[in-house]
């Protein structure tokens, strides 16, 4: 069950960013097709002129999870007014993404998003909490000298823990239907089709503006009520771990340097 909620998490991450990359591109190769813009369709538009008005939800959704807050935290009604500081905050934030991607990422793509720091917290910790120092680590003194287990040990582990080589391998397909609680608490019916070693259909059927994302082993596309994009190197990067359909047993394929760097807690364990 964990591992299907993180996976719909990582699909949900991984269509917003593919929203907003497709939004990247259409800004920069000019919309053939007319679509309205942000700033044509809301009132008070400052730092997403430019952004087709389809993908604007999405967007909010986006923010709104990556700070793990609802909309009011930063809207009041109406929501063109800026009356709360938060909003303020967030356009100086969104224009420092826009400006760390291009002049640090070389582009326009979105290799850092709110997430990056916020992790779901409005106020990200930028300092680590006393006793947590990871270059000493308090509570595990004892068992710094013990040496640490190899990337094989530590993965062969895992792949017995979620089940086994064999019952992975055992199934092939795998169907996934269910709703993904999204930013303001709203149910969006999503339903997963993946297929081994790597076919992937993901459904996710926003009110007004259902969104498909398809990868057929080779190709990747996306679709929304306007029309059908091609997924490029970038984004389709970002799909491979999704379409991964034995992914457990395929870790070291998919991410080649792998290595084991220190002994941490997660909760109570060791990890
Ligand atoms: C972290 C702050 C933040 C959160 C949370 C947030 N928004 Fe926004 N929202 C903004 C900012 C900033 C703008 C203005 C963007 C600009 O100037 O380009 C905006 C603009 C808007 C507008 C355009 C209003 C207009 O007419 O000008 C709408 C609609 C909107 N948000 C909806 C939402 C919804 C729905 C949610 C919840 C899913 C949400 N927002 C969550 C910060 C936020
Ligand atoms: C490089 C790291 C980083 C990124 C990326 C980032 N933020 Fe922040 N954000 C911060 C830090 C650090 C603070 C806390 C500042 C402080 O304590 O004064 C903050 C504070 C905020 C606050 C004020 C919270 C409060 O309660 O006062 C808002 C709203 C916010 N960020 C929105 C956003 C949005 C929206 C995005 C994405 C467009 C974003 N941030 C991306 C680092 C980041």
């Amino acid at each position: 069950m964990k591992h299907i909620r993180l996976l719909f998490v990582i699909l949900f991450v991984t269509i917003i960013i593919i929203v907003k990359l497709s939004a990247g591109n259409a800004q920069t190769t000019g919309s053939a097709t007319q679509e309205k813009t942000a700033e044509q369709v809301y009132k008070n538009i400052q730092v997403f002129k430019g952004l087709p008005a389809s993908q604007f939800d999405s967007v909010m959704a986006f923010i709104s999870g990556s700070l793990g807050v609802k909309c009011n935290y930063c809207h009041v009604n109406p929501f063109e007014k800026d009356d709360k500081p938060t909003k303020q905050t967030a356009r100086k934030m969104i224009q420092m993404v826009f400006d760390l991607n291009k002049g640090s990422f070389n582009g326009q793509g979105t290799t850092v998003t709110c997430y990056t720091c916020h992790r779901g917290q409005p106020l990200p910790v930028s300092v680590p909490a006393v006793g947590q120092n990871l270059w000493q680590p308090a509570n595990t003194k004892k068992r710094e000298d013990a040496p640490l287990p190899s990337v094989d040990q530590i993965l062969d582990r895992y792949v017995e823990a979620v089940g086994g080589k064999t019952a992975i391998e055992h199934v092939t397909s795998r169907v996934l239907k269910g709703s993904r609680i999204g930013a303001d608490g709203v149910l969006v019916p999503e339903e997963v089709y993946a297929k081994a070693p790597n076919k992937l259909l993901v459904i996710t059927s926003y009110p007004n503006a259902p969104i498909r994302v398809g990868f057929n082993g080779t190709e990747g596309w996306a679709q929304n009520s306007r029309g059908t994009n091609s997924l490029n190197k970038d984004q389709l990067m970002q799909l491979r771990f999704e379409t991964e359909f034995y992914q457990p047993i395929r870790l070291k394929d998919i991410y080649s340097k792998l290595a084991v760097t220190t002994r941490t807690t997660i909760g109570d364990h060791e990890a």
